[in-house]
């Protein structure tokens, strides 16, 4: 049985935020898609190279027909993993104004990172938008994250073996850290947890 199936079975959103069509980080968003499917977990990916979203601009922005869409699937969503480029020691643009469109919809939500980047020097580039998901959002962030460059994929892009070893690990906490909060809200909600059933 899948460890989320009692959560109205909501998936876990994977976003692919690179628009490069040759995009590493996209290698990540599949391969962890199906590191979901082995674990019997419902998934989604969102490819932002396919969808049509406005700069954010505060204001009509927000009438857009395609933010309707977007917002609502990440609302649904049981956690989010974000695969993103670095760009300039952050992530990319795209994602952070993927936030800025979604906004409140990310309230709470477990969030997990995959990142490619062209070097090593990079590793804490995720930092801000982490810092940012946390203290806007209230999000919570997976502990564990997954940082690959060129040397990690094989010749057609596939993340190679000790990479995809990675990506599952940080598939599991996502998972295990989304369980566990949903297990605390049936506690504070008053009803009884997964395993509490002999209490
Ligand atoms: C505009 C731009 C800025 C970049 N900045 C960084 C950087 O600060 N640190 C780094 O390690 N790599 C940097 N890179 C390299 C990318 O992270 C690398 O090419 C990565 O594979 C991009 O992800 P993608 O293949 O999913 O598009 C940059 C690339 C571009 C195009």
């Amino acid at each position: 049985m899948s460890p989320l199936e009692d959560n109205t079975g909501a998936p876990v959103l994977v976003v692919s935020c690179s628009l490069n069509p040759a995009s590493r980080s996209h290698t990540l968003a599949v391969a962890a898609g199906k590191s979901l499917d082995a674990l019997g977990v419902s998934h989604e990916l969102l490819d932002l190279r396919e969808w049509d979203l406005p700069i954010c601009d505060g204001k009509a922005c927000y009438d857009h027909p395609s933010i309707g869409p977007v917002t609502r699937k990440v609302a649904a969503a049981a956690a989010i993993l974000i695969a993103s480029p670095v760009y300039n020691y952050d992530l990319n643009a795209a994602i952070k104004n993927f936030v800025e469109l979604t906004g409140q919809a990310w309230g709470e939500k477990p969030v997990g990172f995959l990142c490619a980047a062209g070097g090593h020097r990079s590793y804490m580039s995720p930092i801000g938008l982490a810092n940012s998901l946390m203290f806007d959002f209230r999000c919570h962030i997976v502990p564990r994250y997954v940082y690959a460059t060129k040397e990690d994929f094989g010749a057609a892009h596939e993340p190679g073996p000790e990479l995809a070893g990675r990506i599952r690990q940080l598939v599991q906490a996502t998972v295990d850290l989304s369980v566990a909060l949903r297990w605390l809200a049936s506690r504070r909600n008053g009803g009884a947890g997964r395993g509490d059933e002999r209490d």
